[in-house]
């Protein structure tokens, strides 16, 4: 029997996906979409002392990923407070409230967040620098003024992400969420020569596919620097997506791009993809693959000399797109089986990689 459930600094969720902050989550009906349509927690979009006045336009896709000068929720926090969390709580759900940014504002709002009944707190960090003194100030702001969990955001903004983690943990918080968006960033409009965003400068902040790699290397990262429970964000599309955080050593995860561009079905369709490869390998619960990645990510290369890889020929279909992404021309396609020179090979692995039958392996 597999099961999907996690359980995260006492928050019990059904199954390991849930909304990350955004439109996708920007009041109570959009959360209970979100509920509805399979996530296992909700989180919903980040709340400041003031409404956001949102730049126009605010969101663009780009190749592989997606632009957004979106800033923090335009409803006012009394509006969240009164009818939006009182809604998305009705789901019977986890419920985490994403709140910004200063210490100040941290300190005012995370008492009042905690009485309106969410179940934990996630401190948005959204700025670039090097110091992290202004997240610490934060998150000891919100566990002077709170009793329930307090997660903390990392920006992959920063020099060394695991350097703010270990502080975010020396601070007292509960968890980590990881990583926001990437940026700034610039994407131009050739027919009118003008950026595709509103905001100041034409910037953007990038999210989608395109950061996946960054997110999981600093998913891992994180994982091994602190032994907080860590959500893992940013670019996960699919069950295999987020499959690879858990094994990078995410507790959960969350999908923002995704839900935009296909809709709220999106959290369900995940978890049960996640549920079909755990029957697949034989998992029964998260925990079982969780962080099994990390003991495979040496700190020293593998190896620096040529292994070609072997051909299984059972699997290979001949279809040649090993032969076209060989640059060395080291793979040939002959009599439908790819055969590799082992004189040429430099043993770089894209072959493997494209291999749509993973006929190919070192
Ligand atoms: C349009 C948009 C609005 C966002 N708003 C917030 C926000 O209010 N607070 C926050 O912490 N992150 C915000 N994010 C960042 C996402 O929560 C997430 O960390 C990031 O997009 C990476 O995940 P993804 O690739 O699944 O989108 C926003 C992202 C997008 C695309």
């Amino acid at each position: 029997m597999v099961s999907l459930a996690v359980e995260i600094c006492g928050l019990k969720l059904r199954n390991p996906v849930m909304p990350a902050a955004g439109p996708t989550v920007r009041d109570g009906d959009a959360l209970v979409a979100a509920a509805k349509h399979g996530a296992g927690a909700l989180v919903a979009k980040t709340v400041s002392v003031r409404p956001a006045e949102v730049p126009r336009p605010c969101m663009a896709k780009i190749r592989d990923g997606l632009l957004n000068a979106e800033l923090w929720s335009d409803l006012p926090v009394e509006r969240w407070l009164q009818y939006e969390y009182a809604k998305a709580k009705k789901t019977g759900l986890p419920l985490i409230a994403s709140i910004g940014y200063k210490p100040e504002e941290i300190r005012e709002l995370a008492p009042r967040v905690e009485k309106a009944g969410v179940d934990a707190l996630e401190l948005s960090t959204h700025y670039l620098g090097h110091d992290p003194t202004p997240m610490v100030e934060a998150i000891r702001a919100a566990k002077e003024t709170v009793t329930i969990p307090v997660f903390v955001k990392l920006s992959p903004n920063v020099l060394d992400i695991t350097e703010f983690a270990r502080a975010a943990e020396q601070a007292g918080a509960d968890g980590l969420v990881a990583i926001n968006t990437l940026g700034p960033c610039l994407a131009i409009d050739i027919e009118n020569a003008m950026p595709w965003m509103g905001g100041p400068k034409g910037y953007g902040w990038l999210s989608g596919p395109a950061i996946k790699p960054l997110a999981l290397r600093c998913v891992a990262d994180i994982c091994r620097a602190v032994r907080l429970p860590v959500i893992g964000v940013g670019g996960i599309s699919d069950g295999r997506d987020a499959i690879e955080f858990i094994m990078a050593g995410a507790s959960a995860v969350q999908v923002c791009t995704a839900a935009i561009v296909r809709g709220p079905q999106i959290y369900g369709l995940i978890a049960d993809e996640i549920a079909k490869f755990m029957r697949i390998k034989g998992y029964e619960s998260i925990e079982d693959f969780r962080g099994i990645a990390l003991r495979h990510l040496p700190e020293q290369p593998l190896r620096t000399w040529a292994k070609p890889p072997e051909v299984l020929a059972t699997k290979c279909t001949g279809c040649g797109l090993c032969e076209k992404h060989c640059i060395y021309n080291a793979v040939r396609v002959v009599g439908k089986i790819a055969r590799v020179d082992q004189g040429k090979c430099y043993g770089c692995g894209l072959c493997v990689s494209v291999c749509p039958t993973r006929a190919m392996r070192f």
